[in-house]
C-alpha cells in the first residue's frame, strides 16, 4: 500500500506538472481525491491492514493527500496569473493608433433654414400645414383667379397627369384648402415641394421647394404682412438686413408685391451676384383677393388677409452665399458637410 500511494503521489505529480487549464486541474482533483478518487479508495482499504500497520500508512496517506492538495492549489493559483496574464495581452489597446472618427450626418442646408422659418412662425402662432404634391387644376390654378388660358400660367407651365391634375407649380394651392375647411383667424405656413418644367441651371431647377404663408382675420392690412416679413428676415440675415417691396401683379392678390432683400454681397451698391440690381428678389406676397376669399366661403366685406410665397432655395442660398443651386441637389458630401 505504501508503494501504491508513493505511485499514486509520482503520477498526480506528473500529470499536475503538465496541466495548464482549470478544467483538466478538476479532473486531476477528481481522479485523485474525489469520493471515487484513487487517495480515496486506499484510505477505503485500511480496514485490511494490521493494528501496527494501520496508523503508519494512515499518516502516509494523510500527507500524500495534504501534498496533491497543495500542489492543485498552487496550480490553481498557477492557472489563473497565466489566464490573467493572457486575457492582459490579447485585450492590449495601442493607444497609439489613430482613432476611428464616426461620420455624424447633419441637416441639409435647406431644411437647416426651412427649420428656422418654421421656428420664427410658430413663435408668431402659426401653424404648420401640408397640402398635396399632385394637385388638381382647381386648387393650383383656378381658385388662385387663374382660369384655363390665363397667361399667368405660363409662367409655370408644368407637368400635367392629365388635363386636370397637375403637379402643384406653386404652395399657393394649400391657402385654397386651409380655407375651404377652417374658418379665421387663420394662421399658416405650408412649406413643400414644387414643380415647374424648368431646365436646369444655377438658379433654377424642375423641383424646387417654397413656403407659403397664409393670415386671414378682421382687420389684417398691408402692415401686418411687412412687419411679419421684415421680421422673419431680420431673424434670418441679421437686424441690418433691409428688404423693398416692389409692386407687382399675382392674380390672387390686390395689391400685390415681390420683396427683395438688399445684395449681401454689395450691400445695394450693385455687383454681378444680384445683376447690378443692389437687391435680390425673395418672394412674391399681397393681400388675399376678395373673390378668392368669397369663393372660399369667407366674406371680405368681414376678413382680410394677406399670403406670401417664399423659395426656399432662394433664402437659403442668399443664407449660406451658395452661387449655384445645384449644389443644393448633388449631394456630394463635400459640400454638404460645410453647413
Ligand atoms: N405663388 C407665387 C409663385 O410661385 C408666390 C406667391 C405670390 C405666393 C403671392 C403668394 C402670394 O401667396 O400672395 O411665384
Amino acid at each position: 500500500m505504501r508503494e501504491a500511494l508513493e505511485k499514486i503521489k509520482l503520477a498526480a505529480q506528473k500529470e499536475l506538472d503538465v496541466v495548464s487549464d482549470a478544467k483538466a486541474l478538476e479532473e486531476i482533483r477528481v481522479k485523485y481525491l474525489g469520493k471515487k478518487g484513487e487517495v480515496t479508495a486506499i484510505l477505503k482499504q485500511m480496514g485490511k491492514l494490521s493494528a501496527e500497520e494501520r496508523p503508519i500508512i494512515g499518516q502516509l496517506a494523510n500527507v500524500v493527500r495534504a501534498d496533491i492538495e497543495q500542489a492543485i492549489t498552487d496550480k490553481v493559483v498557477a492557472i489563473k496569473a497565466l489566464e490573467n496574464q493572457k486575457k492582459l495581452v490579447e485585450e492590449a489597446i495601442d493607444v497609439t493608433l489613430p482613432g476611428k472618427k464616426k461620420v455624424i450626418g447633419k441637416p441639409h442646408p435647406l431644411n437647416k433654414v426651412l427649420a428656422e422659418v418654421e421656428d420664427v412662425f410658430l413663435g408668431m402662432g402659426f401653424d404648420i400645414v401640408e397640402g398635396p404634391e399632385v394637385e388638381t387644376d382647381y386648387y393650383c390654378f383656378e381658385a388662385l383667379n387663374m382660369p384655363k388660358h390665363h397667361p399667368a400660367r405660363d409662367t409655370q407651365d408644368t407637368f400635367y397627369i392629365n388635363d386636370n391634375v397637375v403637379l402643384r407649380t406653386q404652395t399657393s394651392s394649400v391657402q385654397i384648402r386651409t380655407m375651404e375647411k377652417t374658418s379665421p383667424p387663420i394662421r399658416i405656413i405650408s412649406p413643400g415641394r414644387v414643380y415647374r418644367s424648368d431646365a436646369v441651371d444655377a438658379t433654377h431647377s424642375p423641383l424646387f421647394h417654397q413656403i407659403e404663408g397664409l393670415v386671414i382675420d378682421k382687420g389684417v392690412t398691408m402692415a401686418d404682412l411687412k412687419g411679419t416679413l421684415e421680421l422673419l428676415m431680420k431673424r434670418l440675415y441679421g437686424d441690418k438686413c433691409k428688404i423693398r417691396f416692389r409692386p407687382h401683379h399675382f392674380p390672387y392678390t390686390e395689391p400685390s408685391a415681390e420683396v427683395d432683400i438688399m445684395c449681401f454681397n454689395c450691400e445695394g451698391e450693385g455687383c454681378p451676384m444680384c445683376k447690378q440690381e443692389g437687391f435680390i428678389e425673395l418672394l412674391g406676397s399681397g393681400m388675399v383677393h376678395p373673390k378668392v376669399l368669397s369663393d372660399c366661403g369667407i366674406d371680405p366685406e368681414v376678413y382680410s388677409g394677406f399670403a406670401f410665397g417664399i423659395g426656399l432655395e432662394r433664402i437659403t442660398m442668399g443664407r449660406f452665399n451658395i452661387n449655384d443651386m445645384r449644389l443644393l441637389y448633388e449631394n456630394d458630401v463635400r459640400f454638404l458637410e460645410q453647413f
